[in-house]
């Protein structure tokens, strides 16, 4: 599969471009905590800026669901100032008409960025006036936002229908480094999944058992796993609803070559995190306590595998690594993973703000896309992609 780039664009001199990025990066304290999906997307702007173009950036950040109900882009268009060294204004109520004058009046070379799209009702929906209006502000619509390319959205699908459509620089080098892991894995094909958004992961873990020869489970969705064989979770964070769906996995697991390896210890505290952290079995998690890590013995037989494999491809935290008691899981997996000899994939918006300055040249490809990075590799696309104009 192979989508025109933007170098593909005739002429961009003087012309608007809607380019769609995924900055939806991890904050702290309201501050940019790993400007990693920014840097990445760094070629694309300024090689469209180069050619004249004028840029209407849109990302999205977090989710309507979550703690914030108001949470604006502005730490990132600050960040991107800085690494760009060019003024970013942010946008709002650009979906008024009258945002369209506002818009039009951005010089040759120069961008704005739309405050957070995700916040607009309509963008989910992909409603089909809203990606009109999107498509309205611009020439030419270019997606570098792999991360977010699995989603059906205005500003990912939608705009589509109404604007030629070309991939960046990232979208391009995400979709050529994925296919190679894919199309001829060099085996035994070891994948790594943590972390907690447990429904999207679950239906991609039940595709990967044809591909993979071992997959590994820590982070919560490996609670969800422990839950759903019977064993007694305590407090953590379970995504109840997924119980029949893990369990439908193990069903499945027992029909293929592919094994899948749960926990065989964690690190436990009370929910506040109060308690001093303590290793037990997996099988013997009181009921007041709540799992936040693997433990040692889990990460030697982690170990053991990451040394044997061909391919490894790793998406989310083994455990809470933002309480630094909690992140030795995920840092010894990491550690491994750049160590092996394997050609090694890691992606995932948290899974990247774990990785240390002194590994990243030690990993073969570092993706910027956590969900989007496992359901490409289930379907070898996304819709993201799809919509985009394919080369010739
Ligand atoms: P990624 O962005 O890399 O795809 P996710 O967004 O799925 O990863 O998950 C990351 C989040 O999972 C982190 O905020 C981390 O604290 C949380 N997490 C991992 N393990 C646990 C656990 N045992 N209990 C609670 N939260 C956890
Ligand atoms: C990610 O962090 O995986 C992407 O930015 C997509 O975010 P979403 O799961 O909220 O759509
Ligand atoms: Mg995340």
């Amino acid at each position: 599969m192979r989508k025109k780039t933007i170098k593909d664009i005739p002429n961009l001199f003087g012309k608007k471009v809607f380019l769609t990025v995924d900055f939806n990066i991890s904050l702290e304290n309201g501050h940019v905590a790993n400007d990693t999906r920014i840097v990445e997307a760094i070629p694309t702007i300024k090689y469209l800026l180069s050619k004249g173009a004028k840029l209407i950036i849109s990302s999205h950040l977090g989710r309507p669901s979550g703690h914030d109900p108001n949470l604006t882009l502005k730490p990132v268009a600050n960040r991107l100032e800085q690494l760009i060294s060019k003024k970013v204004n942010l946008i709002d109520r650009y979906w008024e008409k009258s945002a369209l004058t506002k818009i039009n009046k951005v010089p040759k070379g120069e961008m704005v960025m739309l405050e957070n799209i995700r916040y607009v009702k309509e963008e989910e929906l992909n409603d089909r006036n809203f990606s009109k209006h999107l498509a309205s502000m611009a020439d030419y619509f270019v997606n570098d936002a792999f991360g977010t390319a699995h989603r059906v959205h205005s500003s990912i699908v939608g705009i589509a229908e109404f604007l030629p459509a070309f991939a960046g620089l990232l979208m391009d080098k995400e979709i050529r480094m994925l296919s190679e892991a894919i199309e001829k894995p060099k085996r035994p094909f070891l994948l790594i999944i943590g972390g907690a958004k447990t429904p999207e992961k679950i239906s991609v873990i039940e595709k990967l058992l044809d591909i993979a020869d071992n997959i590994i489970l820590g982070g919560a969705i490996a609670n969800t796993f422990l839950a759903a064989w019977g064993f007694g979770t305590g407090r953590s964070v379970v995504d109840y609803e997924m119980v029949e769906m893990a369990r439908v996995v193990f069903w499945k697991t027992t029909r293929k070559h592919s094994a899948l390896l749960l926990p065989l210890d964690v690190v436990i505290s009370d929910k506040d995190r109060k308690m001093k952290p303590q290793v037990v079995e997996y099988n013997k998690v009181p009921h007041h306590v709540a799992i936040f890590d693997i433990g040692p013995k889990t990460m030697k037989n982690y170990q053991e595998l990451i040394r044997e494999a061909k391919t490894i491809i790793w998406n989310g935290p083994m455990g809470l690594y933002e309480d630094p008691r909690f992140a030795k899981g995920t840092d010894s997996i990491l550690k491994h993973v750049a160590e092996s000899k394997a050609f090694s994939i890691i992606g995932g918006g948290d899974t990247l703000t774990t990785i240390k300055k002194e590994y990243v040249e030690k990993i073969d490809h570092i993706s910027t896309g956590g969900g989007a990075m496992l359901v490409f590799l289930e379907n070898g696309t996304l819709p993201g992609i799809e919509v985009l104009l394919d080369a010739k």
